[in-house]
């Protein structure tokens, strides 16, 4: 699959001409997002695909988690097929991270995969799950257990329509761009830090500028890796090997994604200076900035179980927990760890 193309610009979203380019010969399309999203943008980008030369078939899946159920994936690939769709035609998923994945697991099994562009209207989805082609649904036994790798052709990110963003989905979304800081590019955690209150105030141009370097980041990476079977992928973990455990034993739904990841990287600085040698000073100075985030802490959480967790997660080897750590900012590293350590970590943050 080759890497989407990347549009990123105040207005981006109406320019469906530029990103639509060679999309579907029939000139028939999907555009599917979900009421939250689609109130605000929808009849924008409709009649900018319609300007485009496009027939447009809409499709709403539910909004949050329950657009990723086989029943809701079920549905709009029923629309699909009676719209009349076929492999010469293309979706356009409009939405946070819920409907990219969701709309462009859809895209990759209807008829055995059509193109896809994906319009993310979050910020976490501006710089991360609306790209890199990881699309899927989420099964009762966890989060994104079903899916497939299918890169959208684009990705359109217009900071304009982030102007509406709750501060918590926004304090989610900077807390994944933190990460992307940390682990790659130590200029994009001074840029968020030395400018936080005017990101937190909405400023289109600073955040375009944030969203602009992690979504690089992350299509480079996921360029040189796109399956997560030889290494670099992984990297873009740090932070979640305790993040999803937090997340999963919350419950769906009660932290926003990128508020767990702040959780899971305060522990994972501590690991990382005990365990692969980044500097008590940097580690404390980090964690001081991150411990200063309205995030809430859900109550009654059971180290234990974050334990038990993590020992399960997608990086863990034989039964022991794996993590992606820092042994300098921009110089990450994966590696064991072992319970005890993992323990004193979570009882440190909780
Ligand atoms: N595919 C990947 O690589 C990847 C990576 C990280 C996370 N994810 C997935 O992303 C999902 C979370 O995505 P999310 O955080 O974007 O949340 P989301 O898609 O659930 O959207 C959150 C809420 O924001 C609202 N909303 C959307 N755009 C808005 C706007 N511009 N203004 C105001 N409200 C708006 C929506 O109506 C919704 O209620 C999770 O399912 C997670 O598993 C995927
Ligand atoms: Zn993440």
């Amino acid at each position: 699959m080759s890497a989407e193309k990347l549009f990123v610009e105040p207005g981006a979203r109406l320019n469906a001409r530029a990103w639509t380019k060679g999309l579907a010969p029939s000139r028939r399309l999907a555009l599917v997002s979900e009421a939250g999203a689609w109130r605000r943008f929808g009849p924008g980008v409709e009649k900018a695909l319609m300007r485009a030369g496009f027939r447009v078939h809409r499709h709403l899946l539910p909004s949050g988690e329950a657009a990723k159920t086989w029943d809701s994936v079920s549905d709009l690939l029923a629309t699909m097929l009676s719209a009349g769709l076929g492999r010469d035609s293309a979706l356009v998923a409009l939405g946070g991270g819920a409907v990219t994945d969701a709309a462009g697991f859809a895209a990759a099994i209807f008829q055995r995969g059509i193109p896809w562009v994906s319009v993310p209207t979050t910020l976490l989805g501006q710089l991360d799950s609306g790209l890199g082609g990881k699309t899927g649904i989420n099964l009762a036994g966890g989060k994104n257990l079903a899916g497939c790798f299918h890169r959208p052709r684009a990705v359109v990110c217009d900071p304009e329509v982030l102007a509406s963003l709750p501060p918590r989905e926004r304090i989610s979304g900077f807390g994944e761009a933190l990460k992307y800081g940390l682990v790659f590019e130590p200029a994009i955690w001074a840029s968020i830090t030395g400018n936080w209150d005017a990101l937190m105030a909405g400023d289109p141009v600073l955040t375009g500028k944030v969203v602009e370097r992690c979504a690089a980041w992350k299509r480079r990476v996921v360029d040189s890796d796109e399956r997560e079977t030889k290494g670099p992928r992984e990297l873009l973990n740090f932070g979640h090997t305790l993040g999803h455990a937090l997340e999963s034993a919350a419950g769906l739904g009660v932290l926003r994604h990128g508020e767990a990841v702040i959780w899971g990287m305060r522990a994972a600085l501590r690991l990382s200076h005990r365990c692969s040698g980044l500097k008590a000073s940097f580690a404390a100075e980090a964690d001081r900035f991150l411990a200063t985030l309205p995030v809430p802490l859900p109550r009654r959480i059971e180290p234990r179980r974050l334990l038990e967790l993590a020992r399960r997660d997608k990086k863990a080897r034989g039964g022991r927990a794996r993590f992606v750590l820092l042994r300098a900012p921009g110089r990450p590293v994966t590696a064991f760890v072992s319970d005890r350590e993992i323990l004193r970590a979570v009882r440190e943050i909780l």
